[in-house]
């Protein structure tokens, strides 16, 4: 990931500006959906998305296992799925044509899943990571789950 810091000649342990954005591990959902703003708005307008949230799972989330599993069972989406990992990481595995793709992403990356692809997303059994959802619907994460039990054959490669 690029990142553009930027100091005073005068300054050199005061950036006036950070980039991307700068946030701690403990930053509230508002908080990170403020400093991405900006950011999202462009995103957003290139994607015709309509809403934007932030999830959020460390080890020691309640239902950390609970959103694992859901997550891990094989589905489609009827728009894209889009996520920017602001902290942590995890895998989105998308089965195409007899093909599995492992795609890892961490920090600062971007992915957007196809409308329609067969994908699940695993994070792990230490689930830790921190991702801006933009969806073009309103109604936020909705599923539609395949059945088919294939992402038991293959665990994420970390
Ligand atoms: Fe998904």
């Amino acid at each position: 990931m690029s990142r553009l810091t930027i100091f005073a000649d005068s300054a050199p342990g005061t950036p006036i500006l950070e980039s991307p954005v700068a946030l701690s591990q403990d930053d509230s959902a508002e908080t990170i959906l403020a400093a991405y703003r900006p950011y999202l708005d462009a995103l957003m307008g290139e994607t015709g998305a309509g809403s934007a949230d932030v999830v959020k799972l460390t080890p020691d989330h309640p239902q950390a296992q609970v959103l694992r599993e859901k997550f891990l069972q094989e589905h489609i989406h009827s728009e894209d799925e889009v996520r920017f990992f602001v902290e942590g990481a995890g895998n989105f595995v998308l089965h195409l044509n007899g093909t599995i793709y492992d795609a890892r992403c961490e920090k600062g990356d971007l992915i957007s899943v196809p409308a329609g692809t067969k994908h699940w997303f695993d994070a792990g059994l230490a689930p830790s990571f921190t991702a801006l959802r933009v969806f073009s619907h309103t109604d936020g994460w909705v599923a539609n789950f395949t059945g088919d039990d294939i992402s038991n054959r293959f665990p994420a490669v970390v």
